[in-house]
């Protein structure tokens, strides 16, 4: 079925857990942006649709950390993305949020008629439970040794170190990361997705009848179905989540894996309440779903089982998935902070979006893993963009300003290369189009620099300079086709760099024109007046570059815990007198930013102390609080003032620090050992 008439196109919902990177952009959402553009471009009925993933266990775990709740987690990184976003030009139609009302219902919805229909097969299995904490462990809350490299923090799902996938009963030792218990099997009931019944359906929708999907895609799907599928559990022992809507399923959820791609439907119910089922249900809707190859399988098979037991439902014609991006010849970690992150990327570089755009289209890892540098960026910048487009485009205006007051001229006589050049227009937008209805966006690409290459080398081959004394019916033709080209460049680089094509608009003094103007000679009209020339680009200069790639140095060499420390013995430890006690008073030592002087009680005596903690704690925070002091430190004058010991401080890897204290107040003069 070729003949679509509406387009829904969804892009992966990012976890609110953090900000989105680099990564992210060049897998999906710039490639998602650039295909939205082009359609509605075209004219076609398209609907864009994205929003945040706000449930799963990683959420939970960072809330935990940071003794905050998960919505809390959610709020701030929803609202981070989705302005991100909108800075960058990302055209959603929506962007919600799966922790939203909508949003649980159509999911406990979307399993109840599962439920109802009896898709579900029910299994009663023996999960690891944390009597301390009263609840059931998911995998990533139970450490342990890994069976087969022996590093003793391996989750209960896989050990980071050797990287192999684990059961958590395989752990040796294991514990609970949140109350350090041991963990004891309790028998729990969960609802599985019998995939291995849909597997005959899927080999022939996929493998025979999705031969185009790309190669990475497809190769993905083959092998998961040649390995043959298993039932897959939609529900989980959690308290964040879409509650499970079953009778005495309290204290279940939807696997997250479950909820969020209905969150696709769910935000297409709340932009188009009265509309959604036209983009749901109608086989004329070509659904898209833009990703990165970790997601493969939960679109290509686990989403298209759930709409197609649930039925009713149309199937995505295609998932353009992409591999990674690196960054300078590295993973992108965001435990180890080596990644760009787009909010930061937003504020150093201001009005350089389409630069960023450009540079992740144009390095997009679409069939292999590919690697982002700051040189490149550089590079991609100073000499395409700025010497090729964006001179391009301001000889043309220049020139057309200095010899006929800004007013484009007459077509007079056209040569044979004036004509072999303008022919080349519609042969580019041809292939131009070709690429990006086949998801070939790095291609496509390429095609709207070659018209902006194309201007360039017409205007350095044609020399309209030289002639301007000699023959202004010459140059008058040669500014005509320079300008048409530029007007063609407005239409073709518009679903690439949104925010350069209205710049260039603005110069051109021109509306928007429809792709069916593009490979059209004559679009500026004879004696049209320009606006004044501004330069499309600026040059990145290395200092820039420079700085870029000592940030990016020193944030993950922060993100690191600082390295263990050389061994020390017993006796060694036991030298140090640590006691509890308690500060009465604090006050900034004057002329330092760093230091307060402290009076603490430490249940021996009154004493005096000099502590370098006034970036971290103000006098007002500190005092009455309780605090660890090593009390036989040797006394040292710090700023005229003898300080008798020194305050136990917790320095995170970012340099902030927190005081030490137990965690219940106890008398002062209490010893630690
Ligand atoms: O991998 C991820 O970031 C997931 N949050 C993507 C979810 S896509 C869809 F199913 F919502
Ligand atoms: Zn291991």
């Amino acid at each position: 079925m070729n003949n679509y008439k509406r387009y829904l196109v969804t892009s992966a919902l990012p976890y609110a857990n953090g900000p989105v990177h680099i990564g992210h952009l060049a897998g999906v959402y710039v490639p998602a942006d650039v295909y939205v553009r082009y359609l509605r471009l075209r004219g076609r009925e398209v609907k864009f649709i994205g929003g945040s993933d706000e449930h799963g266990v990683p959420i939970t775990i960072k809330a935990r950390k940071e003794g905050i709740t998960p919505q809390d987690i959610v709020d701030k990184y929803h609202l981070i993305i989705k302005d991100s976003f909108e800075r960058f030009g990302i055209s959603f139609d929506i962007y919600s949020r799966t922790s939203s009302k909508m949003h649980h219902k159509t999911a406990s919805d979307f399993f109840r008629k599962l439920y109802d229909d009896g898709i579900f097969i029910e299994k009663t299995t023996a999960q690891y439970y944390d009597e301390e904490a009263g609840q059931f462990l998911a995998d990533r809350y139970i450490v342990g040794t890994c069976p087969k490299c022996g590093n003793e923090n391996a989750y209960g799902d896989q050990c980071e170190k050797c990287g192999s996938t684990l059961s958590p009963t395989e752990l040796i030792n294991p514990h609970s990361a949140i109350s350090g218990s041991k963990p004891v099997l309790h028998d729990t009931t969960h609802w599985y997705l019998p995939l291995d019944r849909y597997e005959p359906w899927l080999r022939r929708w996929i493998l025979e009848e999705h031969r185009e999907w790309k190669a990475n895609v497809y190769g993905q799907c083959k092998s998961w179905l040649d390995s043959g599928l298993q039932p897959r559990a939609v529900s989980r022992d959690l308290d964040w989540g879409v509650p499970v809507p079953v009778e005495g399923a309290e204290g279940k959820v939807l696997y997250v894996w479950f909820d969020a791609p209905i969150g696709y439907l769910s935000n297409t119910i709340e932009l188009l309440p009265n509309d959604w089922e036209r983009w749901w249900k109608d086989e004329e809707t070509k659904m898209v779903h833009f990703i990165g190859k970790d997601n493969i399988v939960f679109h290509c098979i686990m989403f298209p089982v759930m709409l197609k037991a649930h039925g009713g439902f149309i199937l995505p014609d295609n998932v353009p998935a992409n591999e990674f991006l690196n960054l300078e010849n590295d993973k992108i970690s965001t435990s180890r902070n080596w990644a760009v992150w787009l909010h930061e990327y937003l504020d150093e570089f201001p009005g350089k979006e389409d630069v960023l755009r450009y540079v992740l289209c144009a390095s997009a890892p679409e069939t292999k893993d590919n690697d982002f540098t700051w040189n490149d960026f550089q590079t991609r910048n100073n000499s395409e963009l700025v010497a090729i487009f964006g001179n391009f485009v301001n000889r043309a205006v220049v020139l057309t300003h200095k010899y006929f007051e800004g007013r484009v001229p007459p077509l007079n006589a056209l040569t044979p290369y004036d004509e072999a050049t303008l022919n080349e227009m519609p042969l580019i937008k041809q292939s131009l189009e070709n690429n990006i209805e086949t998801y070939h966006f790095r291609e496509a690409l390429k095609d709207a620099m070659n018209l902006a290459r194309l201007g360039n080398k017409y205007l350095a081959d044609t020399e309209p300079w030289r002639l301007a004394a000699t023959d202004r019916s010459r140059v008058a033709t040669i500014l005509n086709v320079a300008l048409q080209i530029c007007a063609n460049c407005a239409i073709a680089f518009e679903p690439f760099l949104p925010f350069t094509t209205q710049k260039l608009r603005y110069i051109l003094a021109k509306s928007a024109d429809s792709w069916d103007a593009f490979g059209r000679p004559d679009i500026l009209a004879e004696a049209h007046k320009l606006n004044e020339a501004q330069l499309l680009f600026d040059k990145i200069e290395d200092r820039e570059i420079e700085k870029q790639k000592a940030k990016l140095k020193a944030a993950s060499k922060l993100s690191a815990p600082a390295p263990q420390k050389d061994a020390c013995t017993c006796d060694d430890f036991m030298k140090m007198d640590i006691r509890t006690a308690t500060v009465l008073e604090a006050e900034r030592v004057p002329k330092t930013d760093k230091l307060l002087r402290l009076k603490v009680d430490t249940g021996i005596d009154v004493r005096t102390i000099v502590s370098g903690i006034a970036e971290h704690y103000s006098p007002e925070d500190i005092v009455g609080k309780q605090i660890c002091l090593l009390a036989n430190l040797e006394p040292r004058r710090i700023k005229g003032i003898e300080s008798q010991g020194m305050i136990l401080m917790a320095q995170q890897p970012d340099g902030t620090m927190r005081t030490i204290r137990p965690d219940s107040p106890v008398e002062n003069g209490a010893t630690v050992s």
